[in-house]
């Protein structure tokens, strides 16, 4: 059996970034019709050129995931295209600021928050109906490493995560028995823009401090690489296909042996 998507489709959130380009393009090369949404229009408008210059049936969605209007209107316009929503690519996230708990400025918590929990949240929420209606689905979240393990100077996204992996269990619980799974991932660090921002940040603006903190991170990676977009949109479609049909409510881990 080979992992072939034609007539379903699937919906990207973060479809402009790193990950969410790299799945929206596999999803397309293997059959699917694809809705790339993302916060602004440069960024939707840059994933629809990129999925059709690749020949791709897309289309293009500009919406805030912390808001409820605009996750059923992306639902809607998958909808109306298409019929039907078989794939939910939850992978929308924001790392926030990089700074220690005690000086973390409590209105960027509440962001991070909203981004990657409500976020997630609005998401199954509002796309667990068409699914479970279809008797068909599966829903990838995009969690972290950091779903399972503290990262220094990142608290809310750590703890985001965390709570990414407790909204996908929940989820697969109460769908089980519907046709649809709900699975994350957990990816280590990711050669994406999130990755450079991140150590941008924890270097403070210091280029040889941004050196050292990249050999160190990457001496943490057993196999001493950050995996590229590719390798994580892999493992996401593995979970969204039929190949993963006995795998709900898990959080796969995807980092080179970091968690060993
Ligand atoms: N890069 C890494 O090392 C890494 C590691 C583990 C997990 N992740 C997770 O992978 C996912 C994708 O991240 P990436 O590495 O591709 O980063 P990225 O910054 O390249 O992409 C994130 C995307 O999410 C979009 N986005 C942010 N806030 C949004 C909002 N409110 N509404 C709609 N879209 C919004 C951004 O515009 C961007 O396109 C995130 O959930 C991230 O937390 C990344």
């Amino acid at each position: 059996m080979k992992i072939d998507f034609s007539g379903q489709v699937a919906v990207v959130t973060g479809a402009g970034g790193g990950i969410g380009l790299a799945v929206s393009l596999l999803l397309a090369e293997l059959g699917a019709k694809v809705l790339a949404v993302d916060r602004s229009q440069e960024m939707a408008d840059s994933a629809l050129a990129q999925l059709r210059a690749a020949g791709a049936v897309a289309e293009a969605a500009v919406a805030d995931v912390r808001q409820a209007q605009d996750v059923l209107a992306y639902v809607a316009q998958a909808l109306d295209a298409w019929g039907r929503i078989d794939i939910l690519m939850n992978n929308a996230g924001w790392q926030g600021q990089v700074r220690p708990l005690i000086d973390y400025p409590e209105e960027v918590f509440d962001e991070v928050m909203a981004v990657n929990v409500k976020g997630v949240f609005l998401g199954l929420k509002h796309v667990l109906p068409v699914m479970v209606a279809q008797g068909k689905g599966a829903v990838v979240n995009t969690a972290s490493l950091a779903a399972h393990i503290g990262t220094r100077h990142l608290a809310p996204y750590t703890a985001s995560k965390h709570a990414v992996l407790g909204l996908t269990k929940t989820a697969a619980l109460e769908v089980a028995r519907k046709g649809v799974r709900v699975n994350a991932v957990c990816p280590g660090p990711v050669d994406t823009p999130m990755i450079r921002a991140v150590e941008e940040g924890q270097a403070g603006g210091d280029p040889q401090a941004l050196q050292a903190l990249k050999a160190q991170r990457l001496a943490m990676v057993p196999d001493g690489r950050y995996a590229s977009a590719r390798e994580v949109a892999q493992l996401m479609v593995y979970l969204a296909s039929d190949w993963s049909s006995h795998i709900t409510g898990e959080g796969v881990h995807i980092n080179g042996g970091q968690y060993s």
